[in-house]
Parts: structure tokens; sequence; C-alpha cells
């Protein structure tokens, strides 16, 4: 799934001051591609990943997304664009504390109105948990395991839906070194053999190097 980013920006208009983030912001993800989106702490890369899941609305410029007009879209139509599209990992994984490691892989599919049923869907989510590692946690709550486990599973609950674009925020942040190199690896196989278009903000030079490509955001003037 391609992603073609033009002349955009955004400001957050606020009480203490204006946020101006990329003012004329340009760059082009083939199909299969995959970018590591580097940049400093406040240079807007959780804004532009939420902008191309049409969490969020750009002041200028547009994002197409596989020839789709992200910006166009709101409501129920950006939500049906992420969920039949868009895998999501959060900075902060997000799980929900109520519900085991395997329930909130699955949560993303109590939604879906597919052929595929219940029994199918926890094979995957089975799969997508010992592929990150985490068979011996499926009965695990958030609150048993750590930073780094929730941030697992939060990786097998945005691919459940086997999206065609996957956006990562930080994902490895708070990993040690071997599950960091572990995650990364998964990344690029999830890329190479499944084609999943992967954006992903990092701070980790390791992960750049696990990418194809990758896009600097700058503090002041945005720009590549
Ligand atoms: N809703 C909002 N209202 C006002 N300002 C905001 C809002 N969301 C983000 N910002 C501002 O936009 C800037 C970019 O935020 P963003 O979270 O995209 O940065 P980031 O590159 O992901 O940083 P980090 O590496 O720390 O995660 C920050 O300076 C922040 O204060
Ligand atoms: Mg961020």
């Amino acid at each position: 799934m391609s992603v073609q980013v033009r002349h955009l920006a955004k400001v957050f208009k606020h009480a203490g001051g204006d946020v101006q983030l990329f003012r004329d912001l340009s760059f082009d993800v083939p199909a299969g591609g995959s970018v590591a989106l580097v940049g400093p702490s406040g240079s807007g890369k959780t804004t532009l990943l939420r902008l191309i899941a049409a969490l969020e609305r750009p002041d200028a410029g547009s994002i197409v997304v596989n020839g789709q007009d992200v910006v166009a879209l709101s409501g129920e139509d950006a939500r049906r664009f992420r969920r039949q599209n868009i895998g999501f990992v959060y900075q902060e994984h997000r799980l929900l504390p109520q519900l085991t490691a395997l329930e909130n892989v699955l949560l993303p599919t109590l939604a879906e109105k597919t052929t595929r049923n219940a029994g199918e869907y926890r094979d995957d989510a089975r799969r997508l948990l010992a592929a990150v590692g985490m068979s011996q946690r499926e009965t695990f709550f958030p609150d048993e395991m750590s930073g780094g486990e929730c941030q697992r599973v939060a990786l097998a609950r945005a691919l459940i839906l086997r999206p065609t674009l996957l956006l990562a925020d930080e994902p490895t942040g708070q990993l040690d070194a071997a599950r960091v190199e572990q995650l990364l690896a998964l990344f690029q196989q999830i890329n190479r053999t499944e084609g999943v278009t992967i954006l992903m903000a990092t701070h980790s030079r390791q992960a750049m190097t696990f990418m194809k490509e990758h896009v600097v955001l700058r503090q002041d003037d945005g720009g590549k």
C-alpha cells in the first residue's frame, strides 16, 4: 500500500503559542516500502502518523494512501479506512487493562463483519502472540506484564486484521537491546514476506538500519 505526502503542514492552535509542524513536507513510500521516521522529540512524528491514519487533519497539503485521499475522510469513512487498511502501534501500548493479552489482540475483530469466524481469529491471535514471543502470556493482564511485553502484545493486536499499512510509533521504546533486534527483525519479516508497508517513528539508529528508507523531520522548519 503506497503513501504519498505532498506539501504537508500542520498547526496546533494553542493559547500558550501555536505549534507549527512540517511547513512543507513531501515524501513517497512505495507499496511494500519501509520507512523509519526520525527527528527530535516534538518534531511531529506521532502527529504525522495520526495524519496518515486520518485521526487528524492537516492545515495544508495532501495525503494519498493507495490512491485514496485520506484528508477527505471523516467519521465512519475514516474508521472504515483504518479498519480495512491500517494497523497502528501507539507510543504507549494502550492495551485495555481489564482484558488478557489474547483478548486484547482479538479486540479489533469484535467490530468486524467478515466471513472469518471467531475460531479463525483466535488461531491467528495465537500465531501472532507466538510470533512476538508472547505465547506464555496469553492469559496475563496488562498490569501483570512488563512494558516491553505489553508493547509486543500491542504489535500483535495491530496485525490481527491483516493490515496492508503498519504505522508504528516508537515500538521499540521500552525494549532491551535483544528484544529490539527481535522486534525489528519481525517488522522486517512482515514487510518482506507479507508485503506490508511500514512507517515507523523511532529514535533508534538500529531501527533505521532495518528500514529501507528514512524520512527526517526537523524541529523548526519541517521539511525532509
Ligand atoms: N493536540 C495538540 N495541541 C497542541 N499541540 C500539540 C498537540 N499535539 C501535539 N502538539 C505539539 O506538536 C508537537 C509535535 O508533537 P508529536 O507528538 O507529533 O511529536 P513527536 O515527534 O512524536 O515527539 P516524541 O519523539 O517526543 O514522541 C509537540 O511540540 C506538541 O506540543
Ligand atoms: Mg511521538
